[in-house]
């Protein structure tokens, strides 16, 4: 049956583990697998912006001998004139996989029930689960071991980083806290997901409103934008909500020494994060970027292999 990633939990525990261990081989070896050799096309949608996705998921296609294909959807029939189903009919004939950033995450889930290649998202509104295997390489890179850290998020935490987080480092093994203002808090049905899996395993996971709470001995701290694409319109109104979870360096003084500081980008120095933290000693930001090329890759060849 073929595999799709629509969201962080599509990879079991042990397939992460795959996954990230052959990220490691990929990084060091580029060409060494060439799963796509022909060369095989790979379709690479966006319906939003993009600059990391965009260029790590070409360059990745590329060094695994196939062609990528990126299509922005202003230019094709996907946006608002052909259904998704069709269009997933349509792709299949041509292509070996699909990768796309869009909206709705019941799109992708159409696209992927509608299709026999393997469906990747490249973020949606819910989930933005490249990003975070691209972040656990980061973190592994900098301190060894996953399981047993403890992460904490701090800002909008009803986005897709927030939802990624959650159920990408619980099936890392790691212990997890969001934090947020009331109302801006994961949706409960992830919750709920999340709290099942971190049961499963062994891990301890904490959210809430305090961000000093949160972030006491944390081993690693993160956030991203407080304006999301799409919400531009309410930016004024996020900047003003979420000014107490300002990731500055009074804040990473309470997490654990050597904490790591993480930000899937683009950031926005002076809200979400303050210049001192982004660009100081223990931000791995520019390492957890590259890292987005080396992640896809391992991610494209485990499930083309498993398809
Ligand atoms: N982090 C991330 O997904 O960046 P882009 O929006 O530039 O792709
Ligand atoms: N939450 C951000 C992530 C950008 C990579 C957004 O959806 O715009």
């Amino acid at each position: 049956m073929t595999r799709h990633f629509l969201r962080d939990d599509d990879l079991s525990p042990s397939e992460q583990r795959e996954v990230l261990d052959l990220a490691v081989t990929l990084k060091t070896s580029p060409y060494s697998r060439r799963p796509l050799a022909g060369p095989q096309t790979a379709a690479v949608i966006f319906d939003k912006t993009s600059t990391r996705t965009r260029v790590s998921f070409a360059v990745g296609i590329a060094d695994l001998g196939g062609h990528p294909l990126i299509i922005d959807s202003q230019g094709s029939q996907l946006a608002g004139k052909e259904s998704v189903a069709d269009t997933a009919r349509v792709l299949e004939r041509m292509v070996s996989a699909v990768i796309w950033r869009t909206f709705s995450q019941a799109g992708l889930e159409e696209m992927a029930e509608g299709t026999t290649v393997p469906v990747i998202n490249a973020l949606s509104d819910d989930f933005h689960p490249c990003q975070i295997l691209a972040d656990l390489l980061t973190i592994r890179e900098h301190k060894g071991e996953l399981a047993g850290l403890t992460l904490t998020y701090m800002g909008d935490a009803a986005n897709n980083m927030a939802h990624s987080y959650l159920l990408g480092c619980i099936t890392a093994g790691m212990n997890v806290r969001i934090a947020g203002p009331d109302g801006y808090l994961p949706r409960p049905e992830y919750v709920a997901d999340a709290l099942a899996l971190a049961d499963r395993q062994g891990v301890d996971v904490w959210l809430g409103s305090d961000p000093t709470e949160a972030v006491q001995g944390a081993d690693v701290v993160v956030t991203d934008t407080w304006v999301s694409m799409g919400q531009e319109d309410e930016k004024a109104e996020r900047q003003s909500i979420f000014i107490d979870y300002q990731v500055n360096e009074e804040l990473m003084a309470q997490a654990a020494e050597g904490a790591l500081f993480l930000h899937c980008l683009p950031a926005y120095r002076g809200y979400e994060v303050t210049t001192g933290v982004i660009d100081g000693p223990q931000s791995v930001v520019w390492d957890e970027a590259e890292n987005r090329l080396h992640a896809q890759k391992a991610l494209l060849v485990w499930l083309l292999e498993h398809a």
